[in-house]
């Protein structure tokens, strides 16, 4: 596999092209309010609006966001249907506005689990944006690492011998920059499934701040971390 070439000057210069993030705290954040957990979970969308429309200026190529894992199938069946209605009004609503700015999106995890209305949707989304060429927001959908390498390793065997190249040319994110950082809310440390391989190599960051109330300064913030970090990829 590839390994990115170590950053040759000094610290400061580096520029994160693919942050992904994992959202984490919604129902805390509803809690402290005495609200319901959905109420998090409303709010937390509005977090990604403000967030993908703060992130245009940041020089990003990819945020990828953990928006529905393999796992959170386990959730009860009401706040699972509150998910997916959020994601169908999400769509909805601002589609034509990331149209228009250029954002290009994309779906890592296997989506096609999900009904057939919402899967509609997001097969639109994917058409409406796919020539677009600004930043592209990835959304992990029904997904697991774990998953996800076994989906890349069948495909890899299916052609010859496994090899890390031959895994990392059919995972979901083939097509995207290597991952640089990877950050998460809510005082969690953990990568929960999320990246696995991709994450060999990113940098790590982690905040207190629940999801509804991350910002795009902190991303920012968390992207000025990264530029004064010295990676060495195993190498000195
Ligand atoms: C974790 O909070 C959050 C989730 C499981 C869902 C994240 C989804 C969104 C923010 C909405 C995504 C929508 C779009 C349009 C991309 P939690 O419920 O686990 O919080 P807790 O750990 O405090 O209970």
């Amino acid at each position: 596999m590839s390994v990115p070439a170590a950053k040759t000057g000094g610290p400061g210069e580096a520029q994160a092209r693919h942050v992904a993030i994992i959202m984490d705290g919604n129902g805390r954040w509803a809690k402290k309010r005495r609200m319901p957990r959905a109420f998090g979970h409303q709010k937390g969308v509005e977090a990604v609006r403000a967030l993908v429309r703060g992130a245009q200026g940041l020089g990003l190529e990819v945020l990828t966001l953990y928006a529905f894992s393999t796992e959170n199938w386990r959730r009860p069946e009401d706040e699972i249907s509150d998910l997916m209605g959020l994601m169908e009004r999400f769509i909805l609503s601002d589609l034509e506005e990331m149209a228009g700015n250029n954002i290009r999106l994309k779906i890592i995890g296997d989506y096609k689990a999900f009904k057939g209305e919402l899967v509609d949707l997001i097969e639109g989304a994917l058409t409406r944006t796919a020539a677009n060429t600004g930043t592209t927001i990835a959304v992990a959908l029904n997904y697991g690492s774990m998953d996800e390498i076994a989906r890349a390793a069948t495909k890899a065997a299916a052609e010859g011998p496994i090899t890390p190249e031959t895994i990392a040319r059919h995972l979901d994110t083939a097509d995207l920059p290597p991952l640089d950082l990877l950050i998460r809310t809510s005082g969690e440390e953990r990568l929960s499934n999320f990246l696995l391989w991709q994450a060999a190599y990113a940098e790590l960051w982690f905040t207190d701040v629940l999801w509804p109330d991350f910002t795009a300064d902190h991303l920012k913030q968390a992207m000025q971390d990264f530029a004064t970090r010295e990676r060495r990829y195993g190498g000195r």
